[in-house]
């Protein structure tokens, strides 16, 4: 018969993400519910190499579901990375006495939990990140605030564009993958996305779409790109010595990152807390939690990790039929 778990570790790692409060705080109250003690790990893996933790208590969360960054705090570890940097994690799980250990984060979170896992560590993974870029996962917890966090950036750039009639470049986060321009661009009816999934044309793209919207009587323009697809500045350079246009650019950077997490993450983060912890109760270690088609599933971290997710191009020609100017 499989032994009750009794206590479990919880961190957060890598880039902060609004919605990581409300996945800890569904970690700590699930499993306490269930009669397993919580300890928060803190500074992601570096709190396992230095015994950096602290005890979590129902009160611990209280009031932290509407909270961004993490509680917990965060830290992308290099010592982790290396063999001794995980036996010292691990001489503190079994210190601590640990039956498993939940992290919240992405791609390299959860690259961290395998090589936990290896060790005989149960971990299972929460996807968690502003840049959607999970492959395992088709959703993960921050992108929807950190999509409503740009929209109304925008909306704010295009009220000053609109009145001096310029042009906006506005160059967002999402590391490699274009989740965050495409969905940004679409809600905020930008005249061109530029993102890396697709092989940039600034004359095609920007430039020639711009001239279709001035012809159109339009004369301010709104121009979406995402942080792969290359820097804001350098393209505002090309358009203009193509067209005369003086764009202005905005790099919103870090703020996309911060700010109350919107009702779908704080709920989808919920969610997921509940199941990391109903895996562990169920001898399920070394797993990470994933959405699919809306419902919250369980992967195994080797194949999570191996797994990719198919670019919704489709987006991208909604994008192009409606900011059209050539009907
Ligand atoms: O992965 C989240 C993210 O915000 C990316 O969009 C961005 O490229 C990167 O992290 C920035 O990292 P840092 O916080 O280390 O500057």
């Amino acid at each position: 018969m499989q032994e009750k778990i009794k206590r479990i570790g919880i961190l957060t790692s890598g880039g902060d993400a609004p919605g990581m409060n409300a996945a800890v705080r569904a970690v700590v109250r699930t499993a306490l519910s269930s009669g397993v003690e919580c300890v928060g790990i803190r500074r992601g893996y570096n709190g396992l190499i230095n015994g950096d933790f602290v005890c979590m208590d129902a009160g611990s969360v209280s009031h932290i579901i509407e909270k961004g960054g993490t509680v917990l705090y965060t830290a992308r570890s290099e010592e982790f990375m290396t063999e001794e940097g995980q036996l010292k994690a691990v001489a503190t799980c079994r210190l601590l006495g640990l039956d498993g250990v939940v992290a919240i984060g992405g791609d390299g979170t959860f690259r961290g939990a395998l090589a936990l896992s290896r060790h005989g560590i149960p971990v299972i993974g929460i996807p968690a990140t502003i840049d959607n870029d999970i492959g395992c996962s088709q959703y993960t917890i921050g992108f929807d605030t950190a999509c409503n966090t740009a929209v109304d950036a925008i909306d704010m750039l295009r009220d000053t564009m609109q009145s001096h009639e310029r042009c906006s470049l506005v160059e967002v986060m999402g590391r490699q993958a274009g989740y965050l321009a495409l969905y940004v661009g679409i809600a905020t009816g930008a005249t061109a996305v530029l993102i890396p999934e697709r092989p940039v044309d600034i004359e095609r793209d920007v430039v020639e779409k711009i001239r279709q919207a001035r012809l159109s009587g339009r004369t301010h323009y709104m121009v979406v790109v995402a942080e792969g697809a290359g820097s804001a500045f350098d393209i505002a350079g090309q358009i203009k010595a193509s067209i005369g246009l003086d764009p202005r650019v905005t790099v919103l950077g870090h703020i996309q990152r911060g700010g109350s997490p919107s009702s779908r993450d704080r709920e989808t983060a919920t969610r997921m807390g509940y199941q990391a912890v109903q895996c562990l109760l169920n001898g399920n270690g070394n797993r990470v939690v994933a959405t699919k088609d809306g419902k919250v599933v369980d992967i195994d971290i080797e194949e999570a990790l191996a797994m990719t997710k198919l670019f919704p191009m489709d987006r991208y020609d909604v994008l192009e039929a409606v900011t059209s100017h050539t009907h």
